[in-house]
């Protein structure tokens, strides 16, 4: 089987009712990126960052994977599907998706500020402050801040260079290192760009851009992918 990654940002999620940062309306339009998504928020107002990823995870809870989730699911039947994403939603995990990584971490699982292998899941929507790990730290989310090192950047880099088709769907692509990714890409296999604003990535050989919702985009070509023999089968 052919082995396809897919990259993904927040508009794939968009359609399962959470905010993307960058479009209008969207978190960075009404919260400031230093007052919420960096260590030295945390160290300023514990409580304001709680409350902020609480939020997320109250509105994360609600939602429900869309028709693009489900679709990217429903490849695994013919190729070797992995997803990374920029997403801490768990919407591909309830999509039915199996290898998924999370390049900015997972908004339902807590770290222990004093031991970051100690993670642990977050069972309803809310963690606060007194909220300790085993060893009576306080557990912050388990997320990637503005300015902290992206753990599992060499682990997607190696995925994306194994890649014999690339995804990417819902990304503004501005956001480094993970926009750097698409060029660990071998050279000249097909890449398929899914979203209604795409950024320009003119740099890539033989991308196909497809303006369009990842809710219908994304099973369009999830149908087009399955039909066509010669993309899922390595040449005899
Ligand atoms: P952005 O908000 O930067 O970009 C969202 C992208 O989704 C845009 O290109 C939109 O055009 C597109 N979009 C909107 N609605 C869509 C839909 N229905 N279907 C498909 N695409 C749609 O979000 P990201 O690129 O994910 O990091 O942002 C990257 C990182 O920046 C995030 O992981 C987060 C943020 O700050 C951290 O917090 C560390």
């Amino acid at each position: 089987m052919k082995t396809l990654v897919v990259l993904t940002g927040a508009g794939i999620s968009a359609e399962s009712g959470l905010h993307t940062f960058r479009d209008q309306g969207g978190l960075w339009h009404n919260y400031r990126i230093e007052d919420v998504a960096t260590p030295e928020a945390w160290q300023q107002d514990p409580t304001r960052v709680l409350a902020f990823y609480n939020e997320r995870r109250k509105q994360l809870i609600e939602a429900k994977p869309n028709n693009a989730h489900l679709a990217l699911a429903a490849l695994e039947k013919k190729y070797v599907v992995r997803i990374i994403t920029q997403n801490i939603d768990d919407l591909h995990e309830r999509g039915g998706s199996t290898h998924i990584l999370h390049l900015h971490g997972e908004l339902r699982k807590a770290r222990s500020t004093a031991d970051p292998d100690l993670v642990y899941d977050i069972s309803g929507w809310e963690l606060n402050m007194g909220d300790l790990c085993e060893k009576g730290s306080q557990l912050r989310p388990h997320v990637v801040w503005f300015g902290e090192a992206v753990p599992l950047i060499e682990d997607a880099s190696e995925i994306v260079s194994s890649a014999d088709l690339l995804m990417i769907i819902g990304t503004s692509m501005v956001v480094y290192p993970a926009a750097g990714l698409v060029n660990y890409a071998r050279y000249g296999i097909p890449i398929y760009y899914i979203d209604p604003q795409p950024s320009p990535i003119r740099w890539l050989k033989n991308v196909t851009v497809i303006p369009r919702k990842a809710g219908d985009g994304v099973p369009a070509l999830v149908k087009e992918l399955l039909e066509n023999k010669e993309q899922c089968n390595e040449p005899e």
